[in-house]
């Protein structure tokens, strides 16, 4: 079994370079079905997420070539089916996606329903509603999702219930080849819903809105490939924020787009960092106490769901009350659980946090329950003095490039450690 291990109390310095961004990545990868060609995609972060998109790719046929350090060339045009095997899809939330691309495609997709982080329901009946406006009959049996259309695929005006990134994704990739022009409205304004939309437009499409919650994708007869870039990662920008403001520490976070970190950048000034926005960088600092905040997760622009936990851990610092109340994921506070475990003071009420700060933590053995409640985890570690060892941590690295080795260069005391089985089974007799 492998932990991280940490030894706290330092106060990080020095220069962190964020990889792509996961959520952003995947979305590409499976968007390579569609365009039918080889396509070289860059700035591929090192995570278990894109290893596995890559590993359903394969599976379906796709030639994959490593053609750099965080680049891969992939070649779909010999795709064999479209059934991606449960055992995969069911490890990450992201495989829905190839239901989008492989109904533009080939007019149908049997894909196994996503697994994921677990925060209670996820829902996919804004995919099922979408795909069925654009003429796909659908099922769910025997824990897939299958989809066929005897017509073909036709635009659609989709008008969303909620706004969901991942719904708005599949219908991008679900019409991008479809007759007419397609309407999302209530659409989701991500920065990863606009790189997807990027990368198929350099491959020929024609989506306009991307950004906006209206989103015109008028279909193409066909797409060719091209080399992209993904952008970098916001979340995992905005935890090395908290990092720097958490530890006191001053941390040149390069390779980002600060009007991405936007609302990140807000809150963590809000309760006492101090932040320099350079053109691809920027620089957090802390000198003062750190001071309550209060939080309401967003859709984007607002503030982050995937920013809840980190967030906590410096509202558990702060002087005084805060309270965070998180609008998209009933079971978002499954990692206050764990931050107890290391002396936090959270009360939970349905989609409230209440937090009374003021105290450090204490070392603890705890999980890594999700993979942002991983990061959280990692944080808290490195703000209390003495050892803290984090279990689960295959959470963390299906979302964090390499976070342990990042955090030693600048100055953190931490090691992954691996403990052979037969060990834990001795000591559990
Ligand atoms: C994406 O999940 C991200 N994952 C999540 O990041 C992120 O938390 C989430 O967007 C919100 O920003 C990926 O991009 C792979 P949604 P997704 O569809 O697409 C409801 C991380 O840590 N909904 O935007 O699954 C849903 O219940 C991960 O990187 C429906 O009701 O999220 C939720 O309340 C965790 N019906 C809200 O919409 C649907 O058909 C937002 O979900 C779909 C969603």
């Amino acid at each position: 079994m492998e932990k991280i291990v940490i030894d706290g109390g330092v106060k990080l310095s020095g220069k962190v370079e964020i990889s792509g961004m996961k959520n952003a990545a995947v979305a590409v990868i499976f968007a390579t079905v569609a365009v039918n060609d080889v396509c070289v995609i860059e700035n591929l972060p090192q995570i278990s997420d894109v290893k596995l998109s890559l590993e359903m790719l394969r599976s379906i046929g796709a030639r994959i070539k490593i053609v750099g350090k965080n680049a891969v060339e992939i070649d779909t045009r010999d795709l064999k089916n479209v059934a991606a095997p449960i055992a995969i899809a069911r490890k990450m939330r992201a495989s829905y996606y190839l239901a989008g691309a492989s109904l533009a495609r080939f007019g149908r997709t049997k894909v196994g329903l996503p697994g994921g982080c677990d925060f209670g329901s996820r829902p996919i009946d804004q995919h099922i509603k979408a795909f069925e406006a654009l003429g796909a009959e659908v099922s769910i049996d025997g824990g897939y999702l299958e989809a066929e259309t005897e017509r073909g695929i036709h635009s659609a005006n989709i008008f969303f219930d909620c706004v969901t990134v991942g719904a708005t994704i599949n219908t991008i990739l679900a019409s991008v080849l479809a007759d007419g022009m397609t309407v999302i409205d209530n659409a989701a304004r991500e920065p990863h819903v606009v790189d997807l939309a990027n990368f198929l437009n350099y491959c020929g499409a024609n989506i306009t809105g991307a950004g906006t919650d209206v989103i015109k994708i008028k279909g193409v007869s066909r797409l060719h490939g091209c080399t992209y870039a993904i952008i970098p990662d916001m979340i995992e920008a905005g935890t090395f924020m908290a990092a720097a403001a958490a530890t006191g520490g001053r941390l040149y976070i390069n390779n980002i787009i600060p009007k991405h970190l936007e609302a990140i950048t807000a809150k963590i000034c809000e309760m006492g960092a101090e932040v320099e926005e350079l053109d691809e960088a920027i620089i957090v600092s802390r000198k003062e106490p750190l001071c309550r905040a209060n939080v309401k997760t967003l859709p984007y622009p607002g503030f982050p769901t995937d920013m809840n936990p980190q967030i906590a851990v410096l509202m558990c610092m702060a002087n005084g009350v805060s309270q965070i109340t998180e609008t998209i994921w009933d079971g978002r506070f499954r990692y206050v659980d764990e931050l107890r475990r290391m002396g936090a003071k959270i009360k939970v009420d349905g989609k409230q946090a209440t937090i009374e700060g003021g105290e450090n933590f204490s070392p603890a053995n705890v999980r890594a329950v999700d993979l942002r409640a991983g990061a959280a985890m990692i944080l808290a570690g490195l703000v209390c003095n003495g050892r803290t060892e984090i279990e689960d941590i295959h959470y963390i690295e299906r979302g964090y490039d390499n976070i342990v080795s990042k955090l030693r260069l600048v100055g953190a005391r931490i090691r992954k450690i691996n403990i052979p089985d037969d060990i834990i089974e001795s000591k559990s007799v």
